[in-house]
């Protein structure tokens, strides 16, 4: 399996520190935070990564990431989008990379100390969704189950505002090869991008989806708050001697 890590958009929510570089490479803790996303690949046992940004500040991942040697990738490749057309947009730059595969995407200001793994492995074809139970999922695409059968997801709503779930969609998903078309026959939604949850719902209305909880802690850390809670659960687990957040090349064992 390969890993494509999204890491473009102009992070508007955090300006001004987003004119200072990529939302990405902000710091969480003593590492950026693309980094974690990066381990959440490894530790999957996904070492052949591909990461998509944009904006002004592409370059700056060259400097921070280069070849990801030291980090433990086996193969780094970037990718640009050019503007901010959306999520499904950022992801149809990596269907050379994927080349018929399936591929585990990230959307890098996604934090958790989840393991991945297990999905990864067990995927064969179709899409694989990570869901959140939170109080509040209006932020975010949100499941609709079957009231017959409350395991299946009969649709995924992005931000309503009457949520028919506590079940956010996380941004981390497995997609076989079908995302691209998919993407290719979406229409651009009424903020003018291509959504991931378009391509979430082909799935769904063509029964390839299946999903799972995430059973660790997640974060989305587009937001001040979101990004220094993120910044706090690093330090305090640190604090207590822990190995969770640290460098996945340094041989620290799966979660
Ligand atoms: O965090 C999970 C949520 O992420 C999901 O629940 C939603 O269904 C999904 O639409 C998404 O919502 P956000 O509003 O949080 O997405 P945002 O615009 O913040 O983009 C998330 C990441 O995707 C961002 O860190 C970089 C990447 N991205 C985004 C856009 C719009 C790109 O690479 N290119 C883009 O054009």
């Amino acid at each position: 399996m390969k890993g494509v890590i999204l890491a473009g958009g102009l992070g508007t929510r955090l300006f001004p520190l987003t004119k200072a570089t990529n939302k990405h490479l902000l710091p969480v803790y003593d590492r950026c935070m693309v980094h974690y996303a990066i381990d959440n690949l490894l530790r999957a046992g996904i070492d052949h990564i591909l990461i998509v940004t944009g904006g002004p500040h592409a370059g700056d991942f060259l400097r921070v990431l280069g070849t990801g040697k030291d980090l433990g990738i086996r193969h780094l490749e970037y990718g640009y989008q050019e503007g901010e057309g959306g999520i499904a947009d950022a992801l149809s730059i990596a269907e050379d990379f994927a080349d018929g595969g399936p591929v585990t995407v990230v959307l890098g200001d996604n934090f958790t100390d989840s393991n991945l793994g297990p999905a990864v492995r067990s995927f064969t074809e179709g899409a694989h969704l990570f869901l959140k139970e939170v109080p509040d999922p209006r932020d975010c695409g949100v499941a609709v189950f079957d009231p017959r059968d409350p395991k299946r997801i009969t649709a995924i709503e992005e931000k309503p505002e009457q949520p028919k779930s506590n079940y956010a969609v996380t941004g981390f998903y497995i997609y076989d090869s079908r995302a691209f078309d998919y993407v290719r026959r979406s229409e651009p939604s009424a903020r003018g991008e291509l959504e991931i949850t378009t391509v979430n719902n082909f799935y769904i209305q063509d029964n390839l989806m299946t999903w799972s909880e995430l059973d660790g802690l997640w974060l989305d850390c587009g937001s001040f708050d979101s990004l220094l809670e993120a910044n706090r659960v690093v330090a305090a687990s640190r604090q207590r001697g822990e190995a969770r957040f640290l460098p996945a090349a340094d041989g620290v064992p799966e979660p």
